[in-house]
Formats: structure tokens, sequence, C-alpha cells
């Protein structure tokens, strides 16, 4: 069986209540779910780690070099300036997609910056919730 990690970064817990007029109105619990059975139906296992802080993060990178097989990662705002994560990810020899809720590059300019897209195999950005399945089904192609 192949494994996936599903990596979400900082305030992403409080999806569902924060700005749901951008990211709208599940919770990441309810993002998790569906990308679970997107990756069992493929017969993928999936991990998940959400975490609120950068470290825990890169840690959950290094760990996955041993014995995962493709990453998706939503990196919240580390996506603009977090490069102890985008050093830990060009570390990591499988898939990566990077995925976003909303669309990055239509909002604020800070926002135009990923430091996550150099080291994804790609991206996938602004379909809301349908990203968490089409980011799975991504990886998984890539990987297989
Ligand atoms: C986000 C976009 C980021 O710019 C923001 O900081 C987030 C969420 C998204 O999923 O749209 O926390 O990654």
């Amino acid at each position: 069986m192949t494994r996936l990690l599903l990596l979400s970064g900082p305030n992403l817990n409080l999806l569902g209540q924060r700005e749901p007029e951008i990211y709208g109105t599940a919770t990441l619990e309810d993002h998790v779910g569906a990308a679970r059975e997107a990756a069992t139906a493929r017969g993928w296992t999936l991990d998940h780690l959400q975490s609120n802080h950068e470290g825990e993060l890169v840690d959950a990178v290094h760990a996955a070099r041993a014995d995962v097989d493709a990453i998706v990662i939503n990196p919240g705002a580390l996506t603009h300036y977090g490069w102890s994560l985008h050093d830990a990810l060009a570390a990591f020899d499988g898939v990566i997609v990077e995925l976003h809720l909303s669309n990055p590059n239509r909002r604020e300019p800070w926002r135009h910056v990923s430091v996550v897209a150099p080291v994804a195999t790609g991206s996938i950005v602004g379909f809301g919730g349908a990203g968490y399945p089409l980011a799975i089904a991504a990886a998984i192609d890539a990987a297989t």
C-alpha cells in the first residue's frame, strides 16, 4: 500500500469559522475526510497533520522521507515566507502538490509569491474544498 501525507499549515484549524466568505464554511475535518476518501478509493493510506508551527511541519516532512510517496500541502501563510519548509520539501524525493482553497494570485500582492511552488510537482489553487480530492488524485497520478 502506498502512503500519502496531507499537511495543513497555520490557522487552517479555524476553517469553517475563519473568513468564510474566502475559505467557505466547511471545516478542516470535512476536507480531510474528503481527501481520505479520495485516497482510500485508490488504495492509498492518508495521514494528516495540522500545525500552527513551522518547525513541526518541517519535522513531519523529514519523517516522510522514510516511507511516504506523496505529500499534499496547504501551507497557509507559510506559503509566502516559509523558507525552512521550502528547504525541507526540497529534500523530499516524492511527489509534492501545493494546495490552496483560495487563489492567492487574485488576492493581496504579498500572497502572489509562493516559496513552496518552486519545489512542488504542481499546484491546485482557487477551487475551494473541491481542491482536496483534486490534489489527492493529482498526487497519486503523478506518483504512479
Ligand atoms: C491559503 C492561502 C494563504 O494565502 C493563506 O495565508 C491561508 C490559506 C488557502 O488555502 O487559500 O492561510 O493557503
